[in-house]
């Protein structure tokens, strides 16, 4: 039997789409395997150069199995940019956390103006899955798109 679960997301999409979109990834994966067999890289970084944040080192001591109902990796990456009137620079990473996590809303809190800091979230299923940067361009791309589609066939 083949499932096909089509999720529309857009930028306007209100608090409830967002809940439907978390539980349903929560229920289809806790439906599907009553025991939790998920790996995920977990860790925290402070500086861009740490083997957190850039896993292309030896990281087999960031590895950890998830437990109970924490059935999702997440990537959450903190970072800013400064503006003056002309132009804004690069966004600068202060923080990254990687983590196995039970609720995970993907996208990114802005706030502020000339300093603006970034919590950018990214969430996925399948073990060992939070490797990437959860960098800002990947996130900018979001932003840009109207509506993603994302089709999920079991
Ligand atoms: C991972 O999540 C657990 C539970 O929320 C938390 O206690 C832990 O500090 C987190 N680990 C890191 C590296 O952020
Ligand atoms: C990677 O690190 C782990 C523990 O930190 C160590 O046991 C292992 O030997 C290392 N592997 C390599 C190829 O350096
Ligand atoms: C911004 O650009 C304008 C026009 O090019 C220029 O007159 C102004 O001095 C610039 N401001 C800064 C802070 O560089």
């Amino acid at each position: 039997m083949r499932f096909l679960i089509l999720l529309v997301l857009s930028l306007l999409a209100s608090e409830g789409e967002c809940d439907l979109l978390r539980d349903s990834v929560h229920v289809t994966s806790a439906a599907a395997r009553p025991n939790n067999e998920l790996w995920c890289y977990k860790c925290l970084a402070e500086v861009p150069d740490d083997r957190c944040a850039d896993l292309r080192h030896n990281n087999s001591a960031l590895i950890h199995k998830c437990h109970n109902d924490r059935r999702m990796c997440m990537v959450k990456r903190f970072s800013f940019t400064t503006s003056t009137e002309n132009s804004t620079t690069l966004p600068k990473m202060w923080a990254l956390e990687r983590n196995c996590t039970k609720h995970c809303e993907p996208g990114c809190i802005v706030i502020g103006e000339r300093t603006k800091l970034y919590a950018c979230t990214s969430c996925c299923t399948t073990s060992l899955c939070n490797y990437g940067s959860g960098s800002d361009e990947n996130a900018l791309d979001l932003l840009i798109m109207p509506v993603a589609v994302l089709l999920l066939s079991l």
